[in-house]
């Protein structure tokens, strides 16, 4: 069961490691397309929201709704699962990187549909996929047992939303939102505490399994294992592991 007071206590500095990725942005604003007014569900620190129009936005999280900026757009403290808006309030609604955090993501996405005229962006990951697994996973291998306990499979959320389509988001090598993937040309990055700290499936592993996959993960790069088995992504500029909408 997703913890809805999980970002409480995790997110206190995620909007300092959490930057929108600028070429995020822009496939997002495009998806948004030319919606008049956006409500922005499980919004946080405000990344990835259109500037250019009216927009609300809303999270149950008080440490993530505290790092809004201070020309953000308006926030309320609420839940997906119970938005407090009118039917049809919204042009466009997005929900990026969080129904897997939501208590009941069916309720909540027929809450968004409710609220939404014409546009809903889900932005989420597709942990099911195996065609290129994503190295990390295999030194934490607890993430990915929660990531398959808890994201949603792509067709269950396309049911929900249906008629849908789903769009991957390739992940730049350079990607300055630290989520979990951010940072597959960059290994070490993995090895700094400030970084663990801003993607949650470290924190829904325990301390010894951390422990344990940061050991060899350095021994590996001392060693040139890592390099050995992964090395070619490093003439990659960018990679498919699986996010989308
Ligand atoms: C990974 S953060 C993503 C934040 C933001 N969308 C971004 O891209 O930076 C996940 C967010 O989902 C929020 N969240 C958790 N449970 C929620 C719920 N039931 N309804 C709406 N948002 C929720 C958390 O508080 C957190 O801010």
């Amino acid at each position: 069961m997703p913890d809805q007071q999980l970002y409480d206590r995790i997110g206190r500095d995620y909007a300092s490691i959490r930057k929108a990725d600028r070429r995020w942005a822009a496939a997002i604003l495009s998806a948004v397309g030319n919606a008049t007014t956006v409500l922005n569900v499980g919004a946080g620190a405000g990344s990835y929201e259109p500037t250019d129009r009216p927009v609300i936005a809303l999270d149950p999280s008080a440490t993530m709704l505290r790092q809004r900026a201070r020309n953000a757009a308006p926030a309320m403290a609420a839940a997906a699962e119970a938005i407090p808006c009118h039917d049809g309030a919204f042009d466009c609604t997005t929900a990026i990187l969080t129904i897997h955090h939501w208590t009941n993501w069916r309720a909540g996405l027929a809450e968004v549909k409710r609220v939404t005229r014409r546009r809903i962006v889900v932005l989420t990951a597709d942990v099911f996929r195996d065609d290129e697994p994503f190295w990390l996973k295999e030194y934490f291998p607890g993430i990915n047992a929660w990531d398959r306990a808890h994201i949603q499979p792509i067709d269950d959320v396309l049911q929900e939303l249906w008629p849908a389509r789903v769009e991957r988001l390739p992940v730049p090598a350079d990607c300055t939102d630290g989520f979990c993937g951010a940072y597959w040309r960059r290994p070490a990055a993995y090895l700094r505490p400030e970084v663990r700290n801003g993607i949650s499936g470290f924190s829904q592993i325990g301390d010894r399994e951390t422990e344990q996959g940061l050991s060899r993960l350095q021994a590996d790069l001392d060693s040139g294992v890592w390099n050995e088995r992964y090395g070619g992504l490093l003439d990659r500029d960018e990679i498919d592991i699986g996010y989308g909408w």
